[in-house]
Protein backbone atom coordinates (compact mmCIF):
# COMPACT_ATOMS: atom_id res chain seq x y z
CA UNK A 1 0.00 0.00 0.00
CA UNK A 2 1.37 3.53 -0.97
CA UNK A 3 1.59 6.44 1.60
CA UNK A 4 -1.19 9.07 1.23
CA UNK A 5 1.11 12.56 1.93
CA UNK A 6 -1.68 15.63 1.95
CA UNK A 7 0.18 18.79 -0.18
CA UNK A 8 -1.14 21.88 1.60
CA UNK A 9 -0.62 24.58 -0.64
CA UNK A 10 -0.27 21.90 -3.80
CA UNK A 11 -1.64 23.83 -6.34
CA UNK A 12 1.03 26.75 -6.60
CA UNK A 13 4.45 26.13 -8.40
CA UNK A 14 6.44 24.45 -6.28
CA UNK A 15 3.14 22.38 -4.86
CA UNK A 16 2.52 20.92 -8.71
CA UNK A 17 5.27 19.92 -9.63
CA UNK A 18 6.49 18.52 -6.25
CA UNK A 19 2.56 16.54 -6.49
CA UNK A 20 4.13 14.67 -9.87
CA UNK A 21 7.50 13.82 -8.10
CA UNK A 22 5.41 12.16 -5.38
CA UNK A 23 3.46 10.42 -7.67
CA UNK A 24 5.61 9.53 -10.14
CA UNK A 25 8.22 7.86 -6.56
CA UNK A 26 5.02 6.06 -5.84
CA UNK A 27 2.88 8.07 -2.99
CA UNK A 28 -0.45 8.48 -3.14
CA UNK A 29 -1.34 12.55 -2.61
CA UNK A 30 -3.52 14.84 -2.19
CA UNK A 31 -3.85 18.52 -2.23
CA UNK A 32 -5.40 21.11 0.05
CA UNK A 33 -5.39 24.29 -1.85
CA UNK A 34 -7.66 27.62 -0.81
CA UNK A 35 -6.75 29.04 -4.41
CA UNK A 36 -5.52 32.19 -3.08
CA UNK A 37 -2.71 32.38 -5.24
CA UNK A 38 -3.24 29.39 -7.53
CA UNK A 39 -5.57 28.29 -9.95
CA UNK A 40 -7.79 25.14 -10.41
CA UNK A 41 -7.16 24.80 -13.46
CA UNK A 42 -3.60 23.33 -12.37
CA UNK A 43 -5.74 20.09 -11.46
CA UNK A 44 -6.85 18.87 -15.00
CA UNK A 45 -2.89 19.74 -16.26
CA UNK A 46 -1.85 17.17 -13.74
CA UNK A 47 -3.89 14.59 -14.17
CA UNK A 48 -2.98 14.69 -18.17
CA UNK A 49 0.65 15.13 -16.55
CA UNK A 50 0.02 11.39 -13.90
CA UNK A 51 -2.63 9.38 -16.20
CA UNK A 52 -5.16 9.66 -13.01
CA UNK A 53 -7.30 11.38 -11.30
CA UNK A 54 -5.92 14.39 -8.90
CA UNK A 55 -7.53 14.45 -5.06
CA UNK A 56 -8.36 17.72 -4.12
CA UNK A 57 -10.05 19.23 -0.97
CA UNK A 58 -10.61 23.37 -1.35
CA UNK A 59 -10.30 24.91 1.68
CA UNK A 60 -7.36 26.88 4.27
CA UNK A 61 -4.65 25.34 6.77
CA UNK A 62 -6.34 28.02 9.15
CA UNK A 63 -9.54 25.22 9.07
CA UNK A 64 -8.17 22.65 12.17
CA UNK A 65 -11.66 20.89 11.77
CA UNK A 66 -11.21 20.43 7.86
CA UNK A 67 -7.65 19.51 8.03
CA UNK A 68 -8.25 17.58 10.82
CA UNK A 69 -10.81 15.33 9.40
CA UNK A 70 -8.77 15.51 6.01
CA UNK A 71 -5.62 13.93 8.04
CA UNK A 72 -8.00 11.18 9.69
CA UNK A 73 -10.41 10.62 7.03
CA UNK A 74 -7.68 10.09 4.04
CA UNK A 75 -5.17 8.38 6.58
CA UNK A 76 -2.22 10.70 5.89
CA UNK A 77 1.28 9.71 6.60
CA UNK A 78 2.81 12.93 5.91
CA UNK A 79 2.33 16.16 5.41
CA UNK A 80 4.12 18.78 2.79
CA UNK A 81 3.44 22.13 3.36
CA UNK A 82 3.79 24.81 0.91
CA UNK A 83 0.57 27.03 1.89
CA UNK A 84 2.40 30.35 2.37
CA UNK A 85 2.37 34.41 0.84
CA UNK A 86 5.80 34.67 -0.37
CA UNK A 87 6.37 38.03 -1.91
CA UNK A 88 8.83 40.20 -0.08
CA UNK A 89 7.82 43.67 -0.82
CA UNK A 90 4.04 43.17 0.04
CA UNK A 91 4.93 41.27 3.52
CA UNK A 92 6.67 44.73 4.10
CA UNK A 93 3.28 47.07 3.32
CA UNK A 94 0.92 44.43 4.95
CA UNK A 95 3.41 42.94 7.76
CA UNK A 96 0.45 41.37 10.03
CA UNK A 97 -1.33 39.56 6.96
CA UNK A 98 1.74 38.01 6.53
CA UNK A 99 2.10 37.07 10.11
CA UNK A 100 -1.26 35.86 10.16
CA UNK A 101 -1.25 33.56 7.13
CA UNK A 102 2.16 32.02 7.52
CA UNK A 103 3.06 31.68 11.45
CA UNK A 104 -0.80 31.73 12.21
CA UNK A 105 -1.25 28.98 9.14
CA UNK A 106 1.40 27.07 10.12
CA UNK A 107 0.08 26.97 13.85
CA UNK A 108 -3.19 25.95 12.91
CA UNK A 109 -1.51 23.11 10.88
CA UNK A 110 0.82 21.64 13.43
CA UNK A 111 -2.02 21.80 16.14
CA UNK A 112 -4.42 19.85 13.74
CA UNK A 113 -1.59 17.13 13.01
CA UNK A 114 -0.97 16.85 16.11
CA UNK A 115 -4.51 16.08 17.06
CA UNK A 116 -4.57 13.89 13.83
CA UNK A 117 -1.16 12.08 15.22
CA UNK A 118 0.47 12.34 12.11
CA UNK A 119 3.91 13.93 12.91
CA UNK A 120 6.01 13.95 9.75
CA UNK A 121 6.11 17.09 8.08
CA UNK A 122 8.08 18.77 5.03
CA UNK A 123 8.13 22.68 5.51
CA UNK A 124 9.19 24.95 2.72
CA UNK A 125 11.42 27.31 4.10
CA UNK A 126 14.33 29.52 1.72
CA UNK A 127 17.69 31.14 1.55
CA UNK A 128 15.98 34.38 2.64
CA UNK A 129 16.60 33.18 6.29
CA UNK A 130 20.36 33.89 5.47
CA UNK A 131 19.63 37.27 5.29
CA UNK A 132 22.88 39.33 4.01
CA UNK A 133 25.54 36.42 3.91
CA UNK A 134 28.35 36.70 5.47
CA UNK A 135 29.93 34.79 2.67
CA UNK A 136 29.52 31.97 -0.50
CA UNK A 137 28.25 29.37 -0.75
CA UNK A 138 25.88 29.05 2.36
CA UNK A 139 26.05 26.12 4.50
CA UNK A 140 23.38 25.41 6.62
CA UNK A 141 25.17 26.58 9.54
CA UNK A 142 25.34 30.17 8.58
CA UNK A 143 24.05 32.69 10.75
CA UNK A 144 20.22 33.24 9.88
CA UNK A 145 19.25 37.32 10.04
CA UNK A 146 15.88 39.18 8.97
CA UNK A 147 15.80 41.65 6.15
CA UNK A 148 12.00 41.36 5.75
CA UNK A 149 8.50 40.42 7.33
CA UNK A 150 7.96 37.61 4.87
CA UNK A 151 11.57 36.31 5.77
CA UNK A 152 10.68 36.56 9.28
CA UNK A 153 7.81 34.05 9.29
CA UNK A 154 10.49 31.41 7.57
CA UNK A 155 12.49 32.08 10.50
CA UNK A 156 10.33 31.89 13.19
CA UNK A 157 8.94 28.96 11.76
CA UNK A 158 12.37 27.30 11.46
CA UNK A 159 12.31 27.93 15.69
CA UNK A 160 8.71 26.59 16.67
CA UNK A 161 9.61 23.24 14.28
CA UNK A 162 12.86 23.04 15.92
CA UNK A 163 11.27 23.42 19.78
CA UNK A 164 8.46 21.26 18.66
CA UNK A 165 10.70 18.28 17.92
CA UNK A 166 12.89 18.86 21.16
CA UNK A 167 9.33 18.40 22.82
CA UNK A 168 8.15 15.45 21.48
CA UNK A 169 10.77 13.94 19.32
CA UNK A 170 8.24 11.72 17.72
CA UNK A 171 7.59 14.46 14.98
CA UNK A 172 10.14 14.19 11.87
CA UNK A 173 10.31 17.07 10.62
CA UNK A 174 12.49 18.11 6.84
CA UNK A 175 13.08 21.84 6.74
CA UNK A 176 14.07 22.69 3.00
CA UNK A 177 15.65 25.93 2.58
CA UNK A 178 14.80 26.49 -1.41
CA UNK A 179 17.05 28.60 -2.96
CA UNK A 180 15.83 30.22 -6.33
CA UNK A 181 13.66 28.24 -8.29
CA UNK A 182 12.68 28.89 -11.76
CA UNK A 183 11.85 26.64 -14.89
CA UNK A 184 8.95 24.14 -15.51
CA UNK A 185 7.80 20.61 -16.03
CA UNK A 186 9.42 19.43 -19.96
CA UNK A 187 5.54 19.02 -20.79
CA UNK A 188 4.78 22.59 -20.80
CA UNK A 189 1.69 21.80 -19.02
CA UNK A 190 2.42 23.01 -15.70
CA UNK A 191 4.36 25.94 -14.79
CA UNK A 192 4.75 29.28 -12.66
CA UNK A 193 2.04 32.26 -13.47
CA UNK A 194 2.18 35.31 -11.24
CA UNK A 195 -0.85 36.81 -10.84
CA UNK A 196 0.00 40.39 -10.88
CA UNK A 197 3.74 42.07 -12.33
CA UNK A 198 6.74 39.13 -11.59
CA UNK A 199 8.67 40.12 -8.61
CA UNK A 200 11.11 37.61 -9.43
CA UNK A 201 13.09 37.46 -12.57
CA UNK A 202 12.80 34.44 -14.69
CA UNK A 203 8.79 35.55 -15.37
CA UNK A 204 9.49 38.88 -15.89
CA UNK A 205 12.21 37.24 -18.51
CA UNK A 206 9.66 35.12 -20.02
CA UNK A 207 7.30 37.89 -20.36
CA UNK A 208 9.56 40.43 -22.28
CA UNK A 209 10.71 37.86 -24.15
CA UNK A 210 7.21 37.05 -25.40
CA UNK A 211 6.35 40.49 -26.02
CA UNK A 212 4.27 41.21 -22.87
CA UNK A 213 6.31 43.53 -21.24
CA UNK A 214 8.47 46.11 -23.22
CA UNK A 215 11.62 45.47 -21.71
CA UNK A 216 13.32 43.77 -18.19
CA UNK A 217 14.50 46.14 -15.50
CA UNK A 218 17.74 44.84 -13.85
CA UNK A 219 18.34 46.32 -10.39
CA UNK A 220 21.63 47.56 -10.30
CA UNK A 221 24.73 46.70 -11.84
CA UNK A 222 26.73 48.16 -9.46
CA UNK A 223 27.27 45.03 -7.08
CA UNK A 224 30.48 43.52 -5.96
CA UNK A 225 30.00 40.43 -8.41
CA UNK A 226 32.03 39.96 -11.65
CA UNK A 227 29.19 41.78 -13.57
CA UNK A 228 27.94 43.77 -11.37
CA UNK A 229 24.53 42.15 -11.07
CA UNK A 230 23.25 40.12 -8.83
CA UNK A 231 24.28 36.20 -8.23
CA UNK A 232 22.05 33.89 -7.38
CA UNK A 233 21.72 30.22 -6.84
CA UNK A 234 18.17 29.23 -9.69
CA UNK A 235 17.37 26.08 -9.22
CA UNK A 236 15.29 23.96 -11.91
CA UNK A 237 11.61 23.52 -10.55
CA UNK A 238 11.94 19.64 -11.58
CA UNK A 239 14.90 18.81 -9.22
CA UNK A 240 13.76 20.89 -6.39
CA UNK A 241 10.43 18.90 -6.86
CA UNK A 242 12.76 15.62 -6.51
CA UNK A 243 14.23 17.06 -3.12
CA UNK A 244 10.99 16.77 -1.54
CA UNK A 245 10.78 12.97 -2.17
CA UNK A 246 14.25 12.24 -1.31
CA UNK A 247 13.12 14.27 1.87
CA UNK A 248 10.20 12.45 2.51
CA UNK A 249 12.05 8.95 1.97
CA UNK A 250 13.83 10.32 4.78
CA UNK A 251 11.21 11.03 7.65
CA UNK A 252 9.38 8.51 6.56
CA UNK A 253 11.30 5.99 6.55
CA UNK A 254 14.41 6.55 8.61
CA UNK A 255 12.42 9.03 11.13
CA UNK A 256 14.91 11.33 10.20
CA UNK A 257 14.76 15.50 11.25
CA UNK A 258 16.78 18.07 8.72
CA UNK A 259 17.45 21.36 7.78
CA UNK A 260 19.14 21.59 4.30
CA UNK A 261 19.90 23.92 1.50
CA UNK A 262 17.90 23.04 -1.98
CA UNK A 263 20.37 24.56 -4.00
CA UNK A 264 23.04 23.57 -6.91
CA UNK A 265 26.11 25.11 -5.66
CA UNK A 266 26.31 27.60 -8.74
CA UNK A 267 25.85 31.64 -9.21
CA UNK A 268 24.45 32.82 -12.20
CA UNK A 269 24.07 36.96 -12.57
CA UNK A 270 21.04 38.15 -13.85
CA UNK A 271 23.41 39.36 -17.05
CA UNK A 272 24.05 35.64 -17.27
CA UNK A 273 20.59 34.08 -17.49
CA UNK A 274 19.73 36.77 -19.60
CA UNK A 275 21.83 35.66 -22.04
CA UNK A 276 21.60 32.15 -21.61
CA UNK A 277 17.99 32.62 -21.95
CA UNK A 278 18.55 34.35 -25.27
CA UNK A 279 20.79 31.96 -26.16
CA UNK A 280 18.98 28.98 -25.51
CA UNK A 281 15.50 29.88 -27.28
CA UNK A 282 17.44 32.12 -29.89
CA UNK A 283 14.88 35.02 -28.52
CA UNK A 284 15.69 38.83 -27.53
CA UNK A 285 15.20 40.06 -24.23
CA UNK A 286 15.72 43.75 -23.92
CA UNK A 287 16.57 45.10 -20.79
CA UNK A 288 17.39 48.35 -18.81
CA UNK A 289 19.92 49.29 -16.29
CA UNK A 290 18.01 50.94 -13.47
CA UNK A 291 18.59 51.67 -9.84
CA UNK A 292 18.80 48.60 -7.23
CA UNK A 293 15.64 47.03 -5.11
CA UNK A 294 15.58 48.12 -1.68
CA UNK A 295 16.32 44.56 0.15
CA UNK A 296 18.57 42.88 -2.32
CA UNK A 297 22.02 41.50 -1.71
CA UNK A 298 24.70 40.99 -4.05
CA UNK A 299 25.63 37.29 -3.79
CA UNK A 300 23.77 34.00 -2.78
CA UNK A 301 23.65 30.77 -3.54
CA UNK A 302 24.38 27.58 -1.63
CA UNK A 303 26.72 25.00 -0.21
CA UNK A 304 24.16 22.13 -1.07
CA UNK A 305 26.33 18.95 0.25
CA UNK A 306 24.64 17.93 3.26
CA UNK A 307 21.20 17.51 1.11
CA UNK A 308 23.14 14.93 -1.17
CA UNK A 309 25.02 13.67 2.44
CA UNK A 310 21.69 13.61 4.28
CA UNK A 311 19.48 12.26 1.57
CA UNK A 312 21.13 11.13 -1.53
CA UNK A 313 19.76 14.33 -3.15
CA UNK A 314 21.63 16.81 -5.79
CA UNK A 315 20.73 18.87 -8.50
CA UNK A 316 21.10 17.80 -12.67
CA UNK A 317 19.39 20.30 -14.62
CA UNK A 318 21.78 23.06 -15.59
CA UNK A 319 20.23 26.74 -16.79
CA UNK A 320 19.81 25.57 -20.22
CA UNK A 321 17.22 23.09 -19.32
CA UNK A 322 15.66 25.91 -16.73
CA UNK A 323 15.54 28.34 -19.20
CA UNK A 324 14.12 26.38 -22.50
CA UNK A 325 11.44 24.26 -20.15
CA UNK A 326 10.85 28.21 -18.90
CA UNK A 327 10.22 29.45 -22.49
CA UNK A 328 8.13 26.48 -23.24
CA UNK A 329 5.40 26.61 -20.36
CA UNK A 330 5.52 30.79 -20.94
CA UNK A 331 4.88 30.32 -25.09
CA UNK A 332 1.97 27.44 -24.27
CA UNK A 333 0.67 29.43 -21.49
CA UNK A 334 0.56 33.13 -21.97
CA UNK A 335 -1.90 33.80 -19.85
CA UNK A 336 -1.17 30.88 -17.69
CA UNK A 337 -3.97 28.76 -16.52
CA UNK A 338 -6.59 30.73 -18.01
CA UNK A 339 -7.84 29.90 -21.50
CA UNK A 340 -5.24 30.09 -23.74
C1 LIG B 1 13.19 36.76 -3.91
C2 LIG B 1 13.00 37.21 -2.49
C3 LIG B 1 13.21 36.02 -1.58
C4 LIG B 1 12.21 34.94 -1.94
C5 LIG B 1 12.38 34.57 -3.40
C6 LIG B 1 11.32 33.58 -3.85
C7 LIG B 1 13.61 39.58 -2.48
C8 LIG B 1 14.58 40.60 -2.00
N1 LIG B 1 13.91 38.30 -2.20
O1 LIG B 1 14.53 36.29 -4.03
O2 LIG B 1 13.05 36.40 -0.25
O3 LIG B 1 12.42 33.80 -1.13
O4 LIG B 1 12.28 35.72 -4.22
O5 LIG B 1 10.10 34.19 -4.09
O6 LIG B 1 12.61 39.90 -3.08
N2 LIG B 1 15.94 41.00 -10.72
C9 LIG B 1 16.01 41.99 -11.68
N3 LIG B 1 14.86 42.39 -12.31
C10 LIG B 1 13.64 41.86 -12.01
C11 LIG B 1 13.56 40.85 -11.01
C12 LIG B 1 14.71 40.45 -10.38
O7 LIG B 1 17.09 42.49 -11.99
O8 LIG B 1 12.62 42.28 -12.60
C13 LIG B 1 17.18 40.53 -10.07
C14 LIG B 1 17.24 40.75 -8.57
O9 LIG B 1 17.76 42.02 -8.25
C15 LIG B 1 18.14 39.59 -8.13
C16 LIG B 1 17.80 38.47 -9.14
O10 LIG B 1 17.23 39.14 -10.26
O11 LIG B 1 19.49 39.92 -8.29
C17 LIG B 1 16.82 37.46 -8.62
O12 LIG B 1 15.66 38.13 -8.15
P1 LIG B 1 14.34 37.34 -7.70
O13 LIG B 1 13.94 36.37 -8.75
O14 LIG B 1 13.32 38.37 -7.27
O15 LIG B 1 14.81 36.46 -6.46
P2 LIG B 1 15.51 36.90 -5.09
O16 LIG B 1 15.57 38.37 -4.93
O17 LIG B 1 16.79 36.17 -4.99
Amino acid sequence: MSKRILLTGGAGFIGSHTYVSLVEGGYEAVILDDFSNSSPGVLDRLRVITGRAVPCIRGSIQDRALVCRVLRDENISAVVQFAAFKAVGESVAQPLRYYDNNVGGMIGLLQSMNDAGCRNLIFSSSATVYGEPESVPIAESARRSINSPYGHTKLIIEDMLGALHQSDPRWAIGTLRYFNPVGAHPSGLIGEHPRDIPNNLMPYVTQVALGQREYLSIFGADYDTPDGTGVRDYIHIQDLANGHLFALKAILEKAASFVVNLGTGVGYSVLDLVRNFEAANDVAVPYRIVARRPGDIASCFADPRLANTLLGWQAKLGLRDMCTDAWRWQQHNPRGYDAT
